[in-house]
């Protein structure tokens, strides 16, 4: 899958096994290429759905959620967090998913709440908390890498990890499948998501760095799902050895990056001059 110019789109629903189904879509990052915005739908006796995706998706959203369940059967959300790529479609999903309870972060619903969301519906978990959804029973848990205090993943009994917005990566196109990326593109891509997205890596010492990753590895999770990376199957354990490496160059790349940003912009402002 390529997308010549640099829109945002909606990608077709797409299965992850036997339970889970990814919603996909992808956001250009101007001068820096495209990024993966992704929802995902647990099937089973008590549907969840996580994060509700991007706002200007709108009905292309909800219909590609129709796609794979019928919104009224939704009895979960798993808001991970109250960034806008989270929650844009949460009101709209709330009056579809009448029986839905909201799974959030204590300040994740404070900021709901600030935004003017009806909040009645929440239930706040705290890291380390544990729920049973239909029969299985998750972990919250706070990824090593995240840009907002309240982010909330999860492990379950299965052995999925949700991992938020740590492991996305800025990459030169969208790309249907993880294994399409080759292991330096995705390094680049995790380096220059890192220093927009948690930028305050660089200034952790290294072993902090490296043990926030090995955390990761050593729970060695048999399906990662994240955010902002193309779906795949790569191994939560190489996931993490990757990250680990982005990382490690995250302090020298962070000059190159606002470089390039700064140039971008630059060339953005002597176009619309000339127009
Ligand atoms: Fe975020
Ligand atoms: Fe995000």
């Amino acid at each position: 899958m390529t997308n010549v110019t640099p829109t945002p789109f909606m990608a077709p629903a797409q299965l992850l096994g036997s339970m889970w189904s990814a919603l996909p879509s992808w956001m250009p990052i101007p001068g820096l290429g495209m990024l993966a915005n992704n929802a995902f739908v647990h099937a089973g006796r008590e549907p969840m759905l996580v994060d509700t995706g991007a706002g200007l998706f709108g009905d292309a959203f909800i219909q590609t959620l129709g796609s794979v369940v019928d919104p009224a059967d939704l009895r979960w959300i798993w808001l991970s967090h109250a960034d806008p790529d989270h929650t844009g479609n949460l009101a709209r999903i709330l009056e579809l998913a009448p029986q839905a309870r909201v799974l959030v972060g204590l300040l994740g619903q404070a900021k709901l709440q600030l935004s003017g969301m009806d909040v009645s519906r929440c239930q706040v978990l705290m890291p380390g908390d544990e729920i049973i959804i239909g029969g299985r029973r998750l972990r919250a848990v706070r990824p090593p890498c995240y840009d907002a205090p309240e982010t909330l993943g999860f492990h379950d009994e299965t052995g999925v990890l949700y991992a938020v917005d740590t492991f996305g990566a800025v990459l030169p196109e969208a790309a249907a499948s993880l294994e399409d990326i080759d292991e330096s593109t995705l390094r680049d891509g995790l380096v220059t998501w890192g220093a927009i997205d948690a930028p305050w890596q660089a200034d952790l010492e290294p072993t902090l760095r490296a043990r926030r990753f090995g955390a990761v590895e050593r729970l060695a999770p048999e399906r990662v799902l994240t955010a902002h990376l193309p779906l795949g199957l790569r191994s939560g354990r190489r996931l993490a050895q990757a990250a680990m490496a982005a990382s490690q160059r995250l302090p020298g790349d962070m000059v190159a990056l606002e470089a390039a940003v700064a140039a971008h912009a630059a060339q953005s402002l002597a176009e619309t001059e000339v127009a």
